[in-house]
């Protein structure tokens, strides 16, 4: 550390080779300790933490404020530099070699008792935590988060700049722009009536970009979206968004990749399985696990078993064949026998929330197959199924009947559910692959068609031919990242013709009146010559959570909403006076009632 005004080493650098130097420290009492006429303290600083000591001979003065000092005030102190006896060398500690006696004890800055310790292994309630985030990111462990979204942020820039991508920015303050969620809009005083949209995405601005000839576009975006939360997202957000022109999505893909492949390779210490980053196809991926996004650190493939259903006995079954779409499907979890009833119980729960009917099982204990199922199947049935799926004496199955989309739903979630219960999960590995030939549509409850991606997304046109008679079985140029069973990102080769981008709209059940009031623009663009372009984007809190090994995206967060999507620190969302709604010509209606 270079010496500032206030402090001539940082907490966390002198080391034996400082010995019987002068020097002075700044920083937080970490923890103190009196000893026999001694006081200890460890003082922290970003860097580190340092043992500074108080001798009363040395300077009586600054022992005695030394007693009166608590864990959170901030110090300066002067002193010198000691090699610790052999036996009070702390090898686990950076400076733990040294300690410094102080000769001068300066109070900066006093301290309340924190709401919770600061160095502390225990669990602090997060609610706390949000509400004194500044105390927070004072543990270790926010520390060590932001330190490594600062690092990401930085190999993020040097990369994508080596690849002759320009930063630009794009403004917050925009219009409507479809990812899927809600929008946070906000009132324009100049116009009342109308609203600016904070942008889901810079996904229009950034093609915007590419019809403006600049070739290659990156930046580090905020983006917002009022969508119910989870672990892995929040109101606002952000993306490494990219887009280039004139790409295969080979070319797209390759760039992205390097980008996670470095951005592992310096922040991780776990090895890429298989050293490589395959590609599956969506249906693949939906077929075998169950998932878009499936983890692969384990395998656990989900068996079509629909073709060996006819005729089985049992009803549950049968019926399914009758379904659109429908489906039986089976899931060996090895091991599964052990099993008991309430876990069981609590799976079939999880998956009636994903609209399953239930969840059909069959546990090969010691003394035999024991399952509510086993009275209805006619004879073979069992060993057909056994054969199918590979089940063994101490495994499980379980089953979906229903349509596709339930089945896959309900099975892959009991494959990552049993990969927790049995620790299936390689954690010394990542698993980095892409999903590719996404369906272009998807149907809406009631039949209309909707984009699986984004409505600017490029069909696969050798495909193309069959949008009329069947939709849903033509493929977009979409692909995704998958990381640890992550979706860590989305990108497409996009439409460039204005002819074809408005009939995706009219597919989309957008009018041509809807089509020139929200994406006007974007077709009169296309109208001047738009080059040929794809990108992608990446949530870069989702890897920066997933490299830190942290379970949800509000720890690598630096500021974050609560799971209700308030900032308990700011206390926002938040009320504003009377005058400003007036200005903005906004009334409220009553809220009570
Ligand atoms: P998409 O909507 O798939 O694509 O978003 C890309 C990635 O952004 C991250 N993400 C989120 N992270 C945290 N909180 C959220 N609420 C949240 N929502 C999304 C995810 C996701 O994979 N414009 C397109 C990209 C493109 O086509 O270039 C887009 O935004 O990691
Ligand atoms: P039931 O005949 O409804 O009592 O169901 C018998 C077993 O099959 C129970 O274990 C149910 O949880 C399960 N089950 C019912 N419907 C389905 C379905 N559509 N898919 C998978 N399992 C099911």
């Amino acid at each position: 550390m270079s010496s500032t005004s206030l402090r001539s080493h940082s907490c966390g650098e002198l080391t034996a080779k400082h010995a019987k130097k002068s020097v002075i420290l700044c920083g937080w009492v970490n923890t103190r300790r009196d000893h026999g006429g001694l006081i200890f303290f460890d003082l922290r600083d970003r860097y580190g933490l340092t043992q500074i000591v108080f001798h009363p001979e040395t300077d009586k003065e600054a022992f005695r404020l030394a007693e009166t000092v608590r864990p959170e005030w901030v110090l300066q102190v002067e002193g010198t530099v000691k090699k610790r006896e052999k036996d009070a060398v702390n090898p686990k500690m950076p400076t733990g070699e040294i300690e410094v006696t102080v000769t001068k004890l300066t109070v900066l800055n006093k301290a309340k008792t924190p709401p919770f310790e600061i160095d502390s292994p225990k669990e602090v309630n997060e609610e706390l935590r949000l509400q004194y985030r500044y105390l927070d990111m004072r543990t270790a462990r926010m520390q060590r988060n932001i330190v490594l979204r600062s690092k990401i942020f930085q190999i993020i820039r040097r990369y994508f700049t080596s690849k002759d991508c320009l930063e630009i920015d794009t403004p917050c303050l925009i219009k409507g722009t479809p990812e899927g969620a809600r929008e946070y809009i906000v009132p324009s005083r100049v116009y009342p009536g109308t609203f600016f949209v904070l942008p889901q995405s810079p996904q229009q601005l950034k093609q915007l970009c590419m019809v403006g000839g600049l070739d290659r576009y990156f930046q580090i975006a905020r983006c917002f979206r009022d969508e119910d939360l989870r672990g892995d997202r929040q109101p606002e957000f952000l993306q490494l968004d990219f887009e280039m022109s004139f790409p295969k999505q080979e070319d797209v893909q390759e760039i992205i990749e390097g980008s996670i492949v470095e951005i592992i390779k310096e922040c991780s210490t776990k090895k890429i399985k298989g050293g490589s980053v395959p590609k599956y196809t969506w249906k693949h991926v939906m077929d075998t696990y169950g998932s878009d996004k499936p983890d692969l650190r384990f395998d656990l493939p989900i068996v079509d078993i629909t073709p060996l259903i006819k005729g089985c006995g049992f009803k549950v079954f049968e019926d399914a064949l009758t379904l659109k779409n429908g489906v039986v499907r089976a899931l060996r979890v090895p091991g599964g026998a052990a099993l008991s009833r309430s876990e069981i119980d609590a799976w079939t729960v999880v998956v009636r929330e994903l609209k399953a009917k239930g969840l059909a099982y069959i546990l090969f204990k010691e003394d035999g197959p024991q399952s509510p199922l086993l009275k209805f199947f006619k004879a073979g049935f069992l060993e057909k199924l056994q054969k199918a799926t590979g089940a063994e004496k101490g495994d499980a199955l379980f089953f979906g009947a229903d349509a596709y989309k339930i089945v896959c739903a309900s099975l892959g979630r009991i494959r990552a559910e049993a990969a927790k219960r049995f620790k299936l999960i390689d954690e010394t590995t990542h698993s980095l692959f892409w999903v590719t030939n996404f369906p272009m549509f998807e149907e809406n409850d009631d039949g209309t068609l909707t984009f699986s991606h984004h409505p600017f997304t490029s069909p696969n046109m050798d495909e193309w031919a069959k949008r009329k008679e069947e939709p849903l079985k033509v493929h977009s140029i979409c692909y995704d990242l998958v990381l640890d069973g992550y979706e860590l990102g989305s990108g497409s080769i996009r439409i460039h013709d204005p002819v074809l981008q408005a009939e995706v709209f009219e597919m989309l059940g957008i009018n041509s009146e809807d089509q020139e009031r929200r994406f006007g623009h974007m077709l009169r663009a296309f109208e001047y010559g738009a080059p040929p372009h794809g990108g992608f984007a990446y949530g870069i809190d989702r890897v920066v959570m997933i490299l830190a090994g942290e379970p949800n995206i509000r720890e690598v967060t630096p500021f974050p909403k609560d799971q209700k999507a308030k900032d308990l620190l700011l206390g926002a969302p938040a009320a504003v006076p009377e005058v400003q709604l007036k200005e903005l010509r906004i009334r409220l209606e009553d809220l009570d009632a």
